[in-house]
């Protein structure tokens, strides 16, 4: 790969890794796109892990939540981060894997905060119909930290969803002309070019 391509390469690797480590970080949360039969699906997710040796990242979420019959019925997924403070758009393609009751999931359960874990908890699957307003966590923890056991009721609803990325779309704004390039992700390496912003 050319040296201007590999700078924003590196670039974008250095940004995902900061958003690891800060949580106020722009693309800490970013959106996340599925298709459900044909029509395309977006939500807000929070990113929480990245490699740039294995090309992915990952979010956690709850294996009732629609986003996962439609990862399972279609893999292809979309990425977008974008930073107001730098002006940089990133959209990342490819497929997702899903993580399940297996020794990834165990290791990344014990690192979540209790206060978290009630978050897949919820007696109803997210975005189900209910007749009144429920906060979907259980009773007995509403006011208060689960304890472990009660907790593994959370982590039977937990998976990780790992994004396989293949393509990059790069974005950065600026006065004197905006800079767009892509970069394609194959078995033999990168494949760069500028792209008209
Ligand atoms: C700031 C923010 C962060 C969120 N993070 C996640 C997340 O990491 N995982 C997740 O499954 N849902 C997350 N949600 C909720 C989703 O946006 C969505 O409402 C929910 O997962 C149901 O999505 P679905 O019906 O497309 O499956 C977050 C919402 C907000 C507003």
């Amino acid at each position: 790969m050319k040296k201007e391509f590999q700078n924003i390469y590196d670039k974008i690797a250095g940004f995902m890794k900061d958003a690891i480590i800060d949580s106020s970080h722009s693309y800490r949360i970013f959106s996340l796109a599925s298709i459900d039969n044909k029509s395309p699906k977006v939500r807000t997710v929070v990113l929480r892990d990245f490699s740039i040796k294995n090309n992915y990242f990952e979010f956690h979420s709850d294996i009732r939540s629609p986003k996962l019959v439609e990862l399972k019925n279609n893999n292809n997924f979309s990425a977008l981060f974008y930073s107001s403070e730098t002006k940089v758009q990133i959209r990342f393609n490819g497929k997702t894997k899903i993580l399940y009751d297996c020794s990834q999931t165990e290791k990344r359960w014990e690192q979540i905060t209790p206060s978290s874990k009630r978050c897949y908890m919820g007696p109803y699957s997210p975005s189900e119909s209910l007749s009144e307003y429920h906060p979907n966590i259980p009773e007995s923890v509403q006011f208060k930290n689960p304890s472990d056991e009660e907790s593994l009721d959370g982590y039977k609803n937990f998976v990780i969803v790992r994004c396989y990325f293949d393509k990059i779309d790069y974005l950065k704004l600026k006065y004197s002309g905006h800079f767009r390039c892509s970069f394609m992700l194959n078995e033999s390496g990168i494949d760069a070019e500028w792209i008209a912003p």
